[in-house]
């Protein structure tokens, strides 16, 4: 509630001073007349009582005092036109109660509406032209541009227009200008950021000048804008998440429009390094099933990955996670290497938790490691809520570790409440000890000619198992002699199990096309294992070793997938 004292202050003003800018009006006894603003007219009706302090039409029946003469202007409501009047005769705006006024939220998003168009139409005059430029010269063609919206704010964006349209504390409110009438975003690229539904709530204004302190600078949070609830293209993407329950989840602005234009509409982006609880709740809200989070190689998207994953596991959602090369965006890696490219990194999409115990796994070199490492990830699963979920991350914790399911199990549920007591199944074994078995199986039973191109590029890092390591390294010796692999049958060391092997092996249709799934998946592994050791390696040394031969490692991945032998490379 606005406070009697500041209605008091407003009525010892001369009402005729609060209506003459709005009405001519002109002395005619006691009263003071003009043409009236309500209802049109030749002969002035419309009478003033300074003395009274109220105003009254004898054509039309409008009637009231300085407030209601504002609100009925300028169609404002009853706090707005107070706020409106103590802004234009400096009257100190007071409250009765302690809570924080009702902001006028539709007035709020009306004006992020009008300064979202100005914005737009200077980036197609004259005066946007550098900004326009700087947009095409990143890539961005103008449909894309007008379908996000996007704008620019000269440098000398007046308040003047928005003044004559909105109230000051709407103005105040929205933290477009500052006290000082200074436009916060300008001289910079304007990204309007819209609520779910759609309406213009923030902005974010990117600087083209790399002197520049500050890249972005996003909306304060006001009454309609919290960053953190929001996901910028979510209004647009809601409907094919829907559809598609799936989802990509990019860091940056820039990284979602590109998205777009590439043919992934279902793509949001979390407006910084690190998703939000609430952002997830909106994600959920639009029922995505399947959460998609493209993060840099670098070790800033590492960090982001760990801090990404407490919030999933906190959320109950279990993300994949893909990495794309050290210092790549979505932007520049589709702008580079275009959809084909990126929809070969997306085949390299891991399960976010899986990906994580295995990286932890790799750092336990040694017995001391392995069992810290163990620790960190037992921390991880006790925080998981659904069951099902534990379950499964729990066996492949168990069987990469090397220790039983029931120790690990029994040692996760003492650090739960006492009444979630789970069950777990029977160790059913190692994904990737299974996947390893296959795929040596797979060597034995294929013509030589396709064995050997299954082989390429695979390296013996990639087996995990450390007898189906010795098997594989004495199969690529037999290829490189040019002898028959089934003569290691015969072998002091392996021969027993590979005969155990193919005794027990499984039926499958489709052998190639088996071993080609089997060999993907290796590589995946092996390059998840290489991933953190150039990591650490850059956190602890500064140097980033062997980086560019894992990238062409990873960019060599897809060469391997073809699904139908063609008898070339
Ligand atoms: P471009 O360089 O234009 O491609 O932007 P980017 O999205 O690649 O920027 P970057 O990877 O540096 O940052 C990712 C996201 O973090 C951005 O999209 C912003 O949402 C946010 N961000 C980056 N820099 C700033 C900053 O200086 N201030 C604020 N508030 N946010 C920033
Ligand atoms: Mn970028």
């Amino acid at each position: 509630m606005i406070a009697r004292s500041v209605i008091d202050e407003i009525h010892r003003i001369n009402i005729a001073d609060i209506i003459s800018p709005h009405v001519n009006l002109m002395r005619k006894g006691r009263a003071t007349v003009g043409l009236c603003p309500f209802h049109s007219e030749k002969t002035p009706s419309f009478n003033v009582r300074e003395d009274k302090g109220f105003f009254n039409c004898f054509g039309c029946g409008e009637k009231g005092d300085a407030i209601t003469f504002i609100m009925k202007r300028r169609t404002l409501n009853y706090a707005d036109a107070v706020t409106y009047i103590c802004e234009q005769y400096n009257i100190e705006l007071k409250y009765d109660s302690k809570d924080t006024p009702q902001k006028p939220v539709k007035d709020m998003k009306a004006l992020h509406e009008m300064f979202a168009e100005r914005a737009k139409i200077s980036l197609f005059k004259p005066e946007g032209i550098a900004a326009l430029e700087y947009l095409k010269s990143r890539g961005f063609e103008e449909n894309i541009i007008k379908r996000f919206d996007l704008g620019w704010a000269p440098p000398d964006i007046s308040i003047t227009p928005f003044e004559n349209s909105f109230t000051g504390a709407v103005i105040a409110g929205s933290g477009i200008f500052s006290k000082y009438r200074k436009c916060l975003f300008a001289n910079r690229i304007l990204f309007p950021i819209h609520s779910a539904t759609g309406a213009c709530i923030g902005f974010s204004g990117r600087t083209m000048d790399p002197a520049e302190r500050s890249k972005y600078i996003n909306s304060p949070e006001t009454s309609l804008f919290s960053k953190r609830h929001e996901l910028y293209n979510l209004h647009n993407a809601k409907e094919i998440m829907k559809k598609d329950k799936s989802c990509f989840i990019v860091e940056g602005y820039f990284d979602a429009i590109r998205m777009v234009a590439a043919g992934f509409p279902q793509t949001v982006a979390i407006m910084g390094t690190a998703f939000t609880k609430e952002q997830v709740a909106q994600l959920k809200r639009y029922s995505a099933e399947e959460y998609n989070l493209i993060l840099d190689g670098d070790e800033a998207g590492i960090k982001a990955m760990m801090k990404s994953r407490d919030i999933a596991i906190e959320c109950d959602i279990y993300p994949n996670v893909i990495f794309l090369p050290a210092g790549e965006d979505p932007d520049t890696f589709l702008k580079n290497n275009g959809k084909e490219g990126f929809d070969k990194i997306l085949e390299t999409r891991q399960d976010l938790l899986i990906h994580t115990i295995k990286n932890e796994r790799g750092k336990g070199t040694d017995n001391n490691k392995r069992f810290n490492r163990l620790n960190d990830i037992k921390s991880i699963l006790e925080k998981i809520k659904n069951p099902y979920r534990q379950e499964y991350y729990l066996k492949e914790t168990a069987s990469l570790f090397e220790v039983s399911e029931q120790t690990l199990s029994d040692d996760v549920s003492s650090g739960k409440p006492k009444n979630a007591v789970i069950r777990y199944a029977k160790k059913t074994g190692n994904i990737n000890f299974m996947v390893e078995k296959d795929f040596i199986t797979y060597l034995f039973l294929l013509p030589e000619d396709m064995t050997e191109h299954l082989t390429a590029d695979l390296p013996q890092e990639c087996f995990d198992d450390e007898t189906f390591r010795l098997i594989y390294k004495k199969i690529l010796e037999f290829f490189a002699q040019g002898d028959n692999i089934i003569e290691l049958r015969n072998d002091t060391e392996v021969g027993e199990t590979i005969a155990d092997m193919l005794i027990n092996k499984k039926d499958t249709p489709d052998c190639y096309s088996a071993a080609i799934d089997c060999k993907t998946k290796l590589m995946i592994n092996f390059c998840d294992k290489e991933r953190y050791k150039i990591a650490d390696q850059i956190t602890s040394t500064g140097e980033s070793g062997n980086l560019e031969a894992y990238m062409e490692y990873l960019r060599n991945i897809n060469k391997h997938q073809k699904k139908t032998y063609t008898g070339e490379d």
